[in-house]
């Protein structure tokens, strides 16, 4: 079910004809048809260089491509992940994902690792602990990082929680101050538990805690925990058929548990089932994660659009496009598809973006006038949590006339203050940011990259791309202490700089 060239073909011609077309007039046709409503979520891809025969030709790629099929495969627990030879049951730790064994067993054994993940806050709650510090990287820090965040208002308040992701010191150092040994936990979050960064960090902890009582893994990989002389009762289950980006819905996100409490966790967990439940049974029309799915192919593909920037205008949510740049770009940036062909059209954009205001008054003006065409998400919430009203009418304020003039441009005699127009954007409103109104925003994300994957016939699960650096990074430990030549002769030349200035 790869799609072949000739099809794309058609998908560019309809690209090659609409943007021919001023992007305001095809708004003003779409304006109200193209939004869609689930629960607490409200989508407008009417500002998206789209129109109804092209909204078509999408629908016909997707299911030659399969998506029906490919989704109930994902829900159910099958091979999705090929080159690994594993299912992406992630769905599975926030609901019944699929009526299967493979989605029974694993919906089963999530409630299992819940239960003990509970038993584990009770123990903390009850004791002395007043901080904990998670440590991990990339989906072991991303995902709860960013819902720690941006759940801020809902905060329990039992204990001060920290993340410590990156191998520089300096950041080890930076956390640990201020922090009392005695008082303090530490979760090592790794699926793999053999990630360089967080074994490292992890012995800074350990040997600062002085004592393992108060040092817990989360990892898919026991048998390495167990070897690190991490005893079986302080280790939470992961498991294969999790990816580490989809993994926060695991005990990956029990610190997340730990500042917001369990009611909250349930609430995030529940909207993202919600949100499960919505992408299982509606029809691709009204389907949200499809839809959003189907028009990032439409730009990257059709349009040929290189960068996708996701703008949160609500500052919890600063943290979205640092979470989204890796389900994305880890989970798309490939260009051969599961059977190893090359894709015939360019996949992954740049994902990249920030917190709106404040970006107004950074990097807008390139995409107002800038030569380069970005797609964009604007994301924003229609009920603030403070009772400033009228920062919070300027900050939606903000949100609209961004798009407005990034779509609809201005003409001028002065070629210096002409605006183009011309920039495409999706509006996501939420209500308002509650843990289960996020828990839908999030899980509506992971499956717009499924269905991304589908269209272009690439595996979303792996990341073989990164092991390469991984391997080179390992092979020059022993140079960078001086024991060996590095291989390559430009490192080699770099390291012995190191060498002689250090
Ligand atoms: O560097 C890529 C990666 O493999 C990610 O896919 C993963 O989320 C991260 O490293 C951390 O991996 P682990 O949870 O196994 O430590």
């Amino acid at each position: 079910m790869l799609i072949d060239a000739t099809a794309w073909d058609v998908l560019r011609r309809h690209g090659e004809r609409l943007s021919a077309q001023p992007l305001s007039s095809l708004a003003a046709v779409q304006a109200g048809a193209a939004s869609l409503r689930v629960g607490p979520l409200h989508a407008s891809f009417a500002r998206q260089r789209l129109d109804p025969g092209a909204w078509s030709a999408l629908y016909a790629l997707a299911d030659a491509a399969g998506l029906e099929p490919s989704l109930r495969a994902l829900f159910e627990g099958e091979e999705v992940n090929a080159t690994e030879h594993r299912a992406a049951l992630h769905t599975a730790l926030r609901g019944d994902t699929g009526t299967g064994p493979a989605a029974r067993a694993a919906r089963a054994e999530a409630l299992a690792a819940r239960a003990r993940m509970d038993a584990l806050h009770e123990g903390l709650r009850a004791g002395p602990v007043t901080d904990v510090v998670h440590v991990g990287i990339g989906g072991s820090d991303l995902g709860p990082r960013l819902v720690v965040d941006a759940l801020r208002e809902f905060g329990e308040g039992r204990f001060r929680v920290h993340f410590l992701s990156n191998v520089d010191g300096s950041a080890a150092r930076e956390v640990l101050s201020g922090l009392d040994p005695a008082r303090t936990a530490a979760l090592l979050v790794s699926k793999s538990f053999g990630t360089q960064e967080t074994l490292l960090n992890g012995a800074i902890l350990r040997d600062w805690l002085g004592d393992d009582s108060r040092l817990f893994a989360i990892t898919a990989n026991p048998a390495r925990a167990a070897q690190a002389g991490i005893d079986a009762a302080r280790v939470l289950p992961m498991w294969d058929w999790v990816g580490g980006r989809f993994s926060l819905w695991s005990a990956v996100g029990l610190v997340v548990q730990l500042a917001v409490g369990r009611a909250h966790f349930d609430a995030l967990l529940a909207g993202a089932a919600a949100m499960d439940a919505h992408v299982r049974t509606a029809a691709p029309g009204a389907n949200l994660a499809v839809r959003h799915g189907l028009v990032s192919v439409w730009n990257r593909t059709a349009l040929r659009l290189g960068s996708h920037a996701v703008m949160p205008y609500d500052d919890r949510l600063a943290l979205l496009p640092a979470y989204l740049q890796q389900l994305l770009m880890e989970s798309l940036g490939k260009s051969v598809r599961i059977d190893g062909s090359r894709v015939p059209v360019p996949t992954a954009p740049v994902v990249w973006g920030g917190a709106g205001s404040d970006v107004q008054h950074s990097f807008f003006q390139a995409l107002h006038q800038g030569s380069e065409v970005v797609a964009l998400d604007f994301i924003g919430c229609i009920r603030p949590a403070h009772a400033y009203a009228d920062n919070h009418r300027a900050l939606l304020a903000n949100l609209f006339a961004q798009a407005e003039a990034l779509a609809n441009g201005a003409s001028a005699e002065d070629p210096h203050r002409r605006y183009e127009g011309g920039r495409p954007s999706t509006m996501l409103l939420l209500d308002e940011l509650t843990p289960a109104s996020l828990g839908m925003l999030l899980a509506m994300y992971e499956h717009s990259t499924f269905v991304q994957s589908v269209l272009w016939g690439i595996n979303a699960f792996d990341q073989w791309g990164v092991e390469l650096g991984k391997r080179i990074a390992s092979d020059l430990l022993p140079a960078l202490a001086g024991g060996t030549e590095a291989a390559d002769p430009v490192t080699r030349a770099l390291l012995a700089e190191v060498i002689a200035r250090r």
